[in-house]
């Protein structure tokens, strides 16, 4: 299950700054891409815009056939603050999320326990966020997010607040989850070998207001070091915001 993203002439400003000006970008269905940029160049305004968090004041998103317009089921998001809610369970909160789509509660039940389990928390459930690691709370997000089995997968520095230890193992978890659902995914990150563990494709987002400036396939295989100086150049020539 998956569906292209189609961002097209997408603009957004606040305020009277142009954040985004004009921004294409073509995600086909199934495709993972990483949206590479220094602080403040636009990268949560462009997941947002998909996500239906944003509204953009000129251009067009699709996913699918379907114009966004705000946010649904079928686009998954997570952040790097995990946002669960306290008060409830690992479970309480991936089935929170699944009240929306106006599921019987049995099957939200049978639902967040899969998920759970698909990101290897199924011992876990039962627990409340304060019992659970950094690395834990973050797999209940991503159980969260994938319980609803949306279409598109969006996450905003998803591991940013994690060890290097626990970051290499979500990052081998996430990959494995995108090949065994097929979910097109949006990943945004400010670290080029992240972008380059994870994505098939890294596109760099810089300058004032906000554009492509580079749009690169990753092959598989080991990391390729003149890919990634080549886009290490792009970055480091970028003012940070
Ligand atoms: N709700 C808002 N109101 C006003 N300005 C905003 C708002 N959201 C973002 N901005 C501004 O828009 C620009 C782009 O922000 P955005 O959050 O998309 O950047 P980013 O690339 O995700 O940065 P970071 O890597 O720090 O998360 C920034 O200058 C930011 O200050
Ligand atoms: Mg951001």
């Amino acid at each position: 299950m998956s569906q292209r993203v189609l961002l097209e002439e997408v603009s957004v400003g606040y305020g009277g700054t142009s954040v985004l000006d004009s921004l294409d970008l073509d995600l086909p269905a199934g495709s993972f891409t990483a949206l590479l940029g220094p602080s403040g160049c636009g990268k949560s305004t462009v997941l947002g815009s998909v996500a239906g968090f944003v509204v953009p004041d000129g251009g067009r998103v699709t996913t699918g056939s379907a114009p966004v317009r705000e946010p649904g089921p079928d686009r998954g998001v997570v952040f790097q603050h995990y946002a669960l809610f306290p008060w409830r369970t690992a479970r309480g909160n991936v089935e929170f999320a699944l009240k929306r789509l106006g599921l019987p509660r049995g099957e939200r039940r049978r639902r967040a326990l899969a998920a759970l389990a698909e990101v290897g928390l199924a011992q876990g459930a039962e627990k409340y966020p304060a019992q659970l690691s950094g690395g834990m709370q973050q797999r209940v997000a991503l159980a969260r997010a994938l319980a609803a089995e949306p279409e598109v997968l969006l996450l905003d520095e998803p591991f940013g607040a994690l060890d290097t230890l626990t970051r290499t193992r979500m990052q081998a978890l996430l990959r494995e989850l995108w090949q065994r659902r097929g979910t097109t995914v949006l990943f945004v990150t400010h670290d080029i070998d992240e972008a380059l563990a994870l994505a098939q494709r890294v596109v760099v987002l810089g300058g004032t207001p906000g554009r492509v400036l580079a749009d690169h396939a990753v092959p598989e295989g080991p990391p390729d070091p003149d890919l990634r100086a080549l886009i290490a150049r792009h970055l480091h020539s970028l003012p940070t915001g």
